[in-house]
């Protein structure tokens, strides 16, 4: 675990303890520098409820930690989501999905009022792109999807040897025009056989936390 994921795995612990009550449940991300962060709430599971999680490595650390893991269907609201991300931008859009599981993280994030990202400065950028940008797809369609991609003048490659939590398969896309977030989320999503694209626009935090490390 690096010096910087803890650091601002801490910030975001700081950020919301004084918020916890009995009855809440926070969204939890996937990824290294969230590890850090459940190993924190770890320590302050008397002060909520439980967590919605968005992938099953997560699930899984946050029960080693005694934290209870709810279904999105069987929870009322989320207060805050906790995620990290591959790339941030200026204006806080993101691209997410290194881990294969920007799917299910968009759909905590949407479902929370407040989604708080958590990175290192290794993430900042003055515009998305450098990271290929991950895709789920639907394994029977995934060279008709690639071939749109390219079409749109990306370059995709098969993530070779990895499922997603929803055993689909994840194509890695360089090349495309990422200037305009928003447009580009919504027009992967419209490709037939695209599960979720990892651009996070739609979704994206209402703040974002830097490690000081
Ligand atoms: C998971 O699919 C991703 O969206 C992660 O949230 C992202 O890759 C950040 O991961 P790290 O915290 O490990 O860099």
């Amino acid at each position: 675990m690096s010096a910087s994921k803890i650091n601002v795995a801490k910030q975001a612990m700081e950020f919301i303890r004084d918020k916890l009550t009995s009855s809440m449940i926070i969204g939890i991300g996937t990824g290294s520098t969230v590890n850090c962060f459940i190993d924190e709430l770890g320590e302050s599971s008397h002060l909520f409820k439980g967590a919605v999680s968005s992938s099953n490595a997560s699930s899984k650390l946050l029960k080693s930690k005694g934290i209870e893991v709810f279904s999105l269907n069987d929870v009322n609201g989320i207060d805050f989501y906790i995620d990290g991300a591959d790339e941030v931008d200026k204006n806080n859009n993101l691209i997410k999905g290194g881990g294969a599981a920007h799917t299910r993280e968009k759909i905590v994030a949407a479902a929370a009022k407040d989604f708080v990202c958590i990175v290192d400065k290794s993430k900042l950028v003055n515009e998305l792109g450098s990271f290929p940008l991950p895709i789920e797809v639907i394994p029977e369609s995934r060279s008709l999807v690639a071939r749109k991609i390219v079409s749109l003048g990306g370059v995709p490659k098969l993530r070779v040897g990895t499922r997603t939590d929803q055993d689909n398969e994840i194509l890695d896309v360089t090349g495309l025009d990422l200037s305009n977030p928003l447009e580009i989320e919504k027009k992967l999503n419209s490709i037939a056989g695209v599960v979720d694209n990892g651009v996070f626009s739609i979704n994206k935090p209402t703040k974002v936390l830097v490690s000081k490390v």
